[in-house]
């Protein structure tokens, strides 16, 4: 089953909270998934540890570079979705993690740095499929988007088409709820409602499902 490594070198890009939303929304669609905590900050941890675990989804904390590869290949080989969240650098450790992808993800806020620093992700990805000699999969998703689109956001999204790069619709806006995981635990269907609860729980559904459908065709090749 299907390994999906969200990284980014850039820190507070959403890495974390990509992670958490895709595990807990492909879990409430009834998907079994184990989410790996390779960051010392312990983001993923920290979600897990403030409320109850959803249904189907666990969390392995502390992965390290040593144990990264052999973590990933017991668990993407019976029925789980596998889902990697890292540090905000380009280490071993990440290098390693999306050797083992079938998906990479890599959130970034639509802002000229961001995007500057975030697309060495991809230069992190083509050297692993240099080194491997096999296509590893990827995506960038926009994170912490607003309602209106900046003039910013639609020129680096025209600049990423350019250079082909597959852009995950919709982006994940910036939302009250999303952040609120963090200090609720649990998902976005058992949280306290924060602002536009519906709208939260659709934009999350909505990019789960825009990643299962990349797993699925990725699937069949
Ligand atoms: N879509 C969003 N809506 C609202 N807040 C968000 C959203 N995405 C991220 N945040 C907030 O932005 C901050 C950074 O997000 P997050 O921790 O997910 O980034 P990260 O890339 O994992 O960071 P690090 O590199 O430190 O691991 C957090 O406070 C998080 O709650
Ligand atoms: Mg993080």
């Amino acid at each position: 089953m299907p390994t999906v490594v969200i990284a980014s070198p850039k820190g507070g890009a959403g890495k974390s909270t990509t992670a958490v939303l895709l595990g807990t929304e492909l879990a409430h669609a009834g998907a079994n998934v184990v989410m790996l905590d390779c960051d010392p900050n312990q983001s993923l941890t920290l979600w897990a540890d403030r409320g109850p675990l959803p249904d189907r989804i666990s969390v392995l904390s502390s992965v390290s570079e040593s144990d990264i590869v052999k973590t990933i290949k017991r668990h993407d080989t019976d029925g789980q979705i596998v889902i990697v969240d890292l540090e905000g650098v380009a280490s071993r450790l990440v290098s390693r993690a999306i050797s083992q992808a079938d998906l990479v993800i890599t959130p970034m806020r639509a802002t000229t740095l961001d995007a500057t620093i975030g697309v060495r992700a991809l230069q992190l990805i083509s050297e692993e499929e240099e080194a491997l000699d096999r296509r590893i999969p990827h995506a960038v998703v926009f994170t912490m988007t607003k309602a209106i689109r900046s003039k910013q956001h639609s020129g680096i999204a025209g600049s990423l088409a350019e250079q082909g790069v597959d852009l995950i619709n919709p982006p994940l806006m910036e939302r009250a709820a999303f952040s609120a995981l963090f200090e609720f635990g649990g998902d976005l269907h058992t949280m306290p409602a924060q602002g536009n609860m519906k709208g939260a729980i659709e934009n999350a559904a909505q990019f789960a499902q825009a990643v299962y459908q990349r797993l699925a065709g990725e699937a069949g090749e």
